[in-house]
């Protein structure tokens, strides 16, 4: 059976062309609505959005095409002033996807420079808005590729970031930006690893385990390899397994940098929420009391006492059943 991912219609490019099939959802059928090649016109938009239509689909094996369709659009749209924050938030969802995509197949100073290309204007359109965070922060639903994992982790652990202190005294940006390559990228050393392990669908063995405890110091040297390794992003790199009682890995070090145990209770949340072969999704406030478990410091308790409010504010938007890549 033909697989369908949904997009969101606000990636879609007015006056541009799809470069996929377009489909529409009509009672259970995925039905043509844009060929490839077609225009997609204001029309379009108008007659999807009188019938209530939010998504359209594309084929499964026309996501690559069409992830690098919105990427080639987006330093544009989340550099224009005048486009409204939830285009700027569904493009940079599938943008930064496409980007980190590639990074992870070929880890290059090339696709990290692309990686930098997307995250800085968002950065500093969440530095002047900052419901765009929290807009954001609901987006991590749209879901049709893998490597959502580490975009989700880097949503969580910025609006971590924003939101600390209530919200006072937040990172300037240079030092959120130093962060953010970081947290997106804290997972890149998994490129190294097997798909056999990476994909295993189901509890991985103890030789199993050996080699993923690997991937926070091979991260670290892509990282540095390309030039991307900032102190901030060393730390979390290298340390967003490690745990305070000196349980976690790949040293088992109890002096952990506080940027890494941001990206810790972020990454430990999205696993928690997301749906995999052998577990069904946590619900947001259920993964809150799992990370109350994790509280060793002030600091922690601080980082969860600022992500339960941060649900709070988006509790209704956060039911987020979905398959993630792994922690
Ligand atoms: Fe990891
Ligand atoms: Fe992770």
């Amino acid at each position: 059976m033909e697989v369908f991912h949904p997009i969101p219609l606000d990636v879609m490019q007015i006056g541009e062309k799809t470069v996929v099939d377009l489909f529409i959802l009509h009672e259970g059928r995925h039905m043509p609505f844009l060929g490839t090649d077609g225009v997609f016109t204001r029309e379009h938009l108008a007659e999807l959005s009188r019938f209530g239509i939010t998504k359209v689909y594309i084929r499964g094996g026309d996501a690559r095409a069409f992830e690098k369709y919105v990427h080639d659009f987006s330093e544009m749209i989340l550099n224009d002033p005048t486009i409204p924050p939830r285009v700027k938030e569904a493009t940079f969802y599938v943008s930064a996807s496409h980007a980190l995509r590639k990074a992870m197949i070929d880890p290059g100073q090339e696709r990290f420079e692309e990686i930098r290309k997307t995250i800085r204007p968002m950065l500093r359109n969440i530095m002047v808005n900052k419901v765009l965070l929290n807009d954001l922060f609901a987006i991590t639903e749209h879901d049709f590729i893998t490597y959502t994992h580490s975009i989700n982790v880097g949503i969580y652990a910025t609006a971590l970031v924003m939101n600390l202190n209530g919200g006072e005294n937040a990172a300037s940006m240079e030092s959120l930006e130093r962060q953010c390559y970081g947290y997106f990228l804290h997972d890149i050393g998994k490129c190294m690893m097997p798909l056999s392990i990476l994909k295993k669908p189901g509890k991985l063995s103890e030789e199993e385990w050996v080699v993923m405890r690997k991937h926070p110091q091979w991260g670290y040297a892509i990282l540095m390899e390309t030039g991307f390794l900032t102190d901030e992003a060393a730390y979390i790199s290298m340390q967003h397994h490690e745990r305070p009682d000196g349980s976690g890995y790949p040293f088992g070090m109890t002096d952990i940098h506080p940027c890494a145990r941001i990206c810790a209770f972020a990454d430990i949340f999205d696993a928690l929420i997301s749906e995999r072969p052998y577990k069904s999704p946590m619900k947001p406030l259920d993964a809150i009391e799992v990370l109350k478990k994790e509280i060793y410091t002030d600091f922690d308790r601080t980082l969860v006492d600022t992500f339960t409010r941060m649900l709070g504010l988006n509790e209704e938007q956060m039911p987020l059943p979905r398959v993630a890549a792994g922690m």
